[in-house]
């Protein structure tokens, strides 16, 4: 068939184009407009760009190292349903809801959003997006407004990864009349029901969330995947700095690596230690520390290493080492 040369919107003509072109995007044959369906493992991961999803999740995350290997195994479960469904072969959409288990600021949302987007890429929802929600977003405080306030939530979740945060709160033993079980006998259903197009994921911390599921086994056999995010360890940290820094274009003088390092090994023996987030905080602080001293000298030239590099006393500067 040849390609028409011009075509009007809505016509027949441009109707076949535009399938034409969709189909092209698709890795089609251009001349016949018919889908060469892919049959490689590149093939798809070429079409859905997840090759370099994942190349991205490895180089940008510090450590998880059973987590990224989770992905990658739900990445290829995907890819060969789709080389079956290529082929005419049976592939029932997998099950995928899951369970993110770990303390603050190891990544759960972080690793969430990542997967709502490979989720996405290989066709298993439609939209890809990630909607975090808590106990408050799902349960309403009167007899009859947790219906619809779940599924309000439901819906805007559709196509994409609902995400639930400290979802044991959803469960409250000690009130027998506690509107959460309406809000889980509602997510049990969809879980179920419309598992194709929505996944759940329940985040929160590992031994709460083990009572949770020992008082909800319904829950408890709809999660296909138990994904947990340990601690990390001092190193791991100090990395996570390193990129964080890398990524907003500022680095440290080795001095203050070495007092970083300090910092570090104080902080986290410290109350309310949250991991990577409490690095986050700490680099923002240290760039709050930087601009005052360099505010401070008003005739200084700035050059592109002075507003870029942390030193010594932007770290060393902190509460945590005022004792
Ligand atoms: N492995 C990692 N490598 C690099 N950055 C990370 C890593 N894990 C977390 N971060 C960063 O740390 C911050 C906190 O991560 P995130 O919000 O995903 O944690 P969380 O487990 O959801 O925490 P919370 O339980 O407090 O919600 C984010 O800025 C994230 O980019
Ligand atoms: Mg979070």
């Amino acid at each position: 068939m040849n390609a028409p040369l011009y075509a009007i919107p809505g016509t027949e003509r441009a109707a076949a184009r535009d399938a034409q072109s969709r189909a092209a995007a698709r890795g089609a044959d251009p001349a016949t407009g018919m889908a060469t369906p892919a049959r490689t493992v590149a093939d798809v991961l070429r079409e859905s760009q997840v090759e370099q999803m994942l190349a991205d999740l490895e180089g940008e995350l510090i450590g998880l190292a059973p987590v990224k290997q989770r992905i990658r195994d739900i990445a290829a479960l995907l890819v060969i349903d789709k080389l079956r469904l290529n082929l005419g072969l049976q592939a029932q959409a997998p099950s995928l809801h899951m369970c993110f288990t770990g303390n603050p600021g190891t990544g759960k949302t972080t690793v969430a959003m990542r997967m709502a987007e490979i989720l996405h890429r290989l066709g298993y929802v439609r939209k890809g997006h990630l909607v975090a929600v808590t106990r408050d977003d799902l349960v309403g405080q009167y007899i009859g407004h947790t219906a619809p306030k779940t599924k309000e939530v439901l819906k805007k979740a559709m196509g994409g990864v609902l995400f639930i945060d400290e979802a044991y709160y959803l469960y409250r033993p000690e009130n027998e009349r506690d509107y959460g079980q309406e809000a889980i006998e509602i997510l049990l259903q969809v879980m179920e029901n419309q598992r194709d197009d929505l996944v759940v994921i329940l985040a929160g911390y590992k031994d709460r969330m083990d009572t949770f599921f020992k008082s909800n086994p319904g829950m408890s056999s709809r999660i296909a995947h138990h994904l947990d995010f340990p601690d990390y360890a001092q190193g791991e940290l100090m990395a996570i700095a390193e990129h964080m820094l890398a990524g907003m274009a500022y680095r440290f003088t080795p001095e203050a690596e070495q007092a970083f390092d300090e910092y570090l090994a104080r902080r986290m023996a410290q109350p309310h230690f949250a991991n990577a987030r409490s690095v986050r905080n700490a680099l923002d602080r240290a760039r709050l520390r930087q601009a005052s001293r360099l505010f401070a000298d008003r005739e200084r030239v700035l050059d592109e290493t002075a507003l870029t590099t942390l030193d010594e006393s932007d770290i060393r500067a902190s509460r945590v080492f005022q004792r």
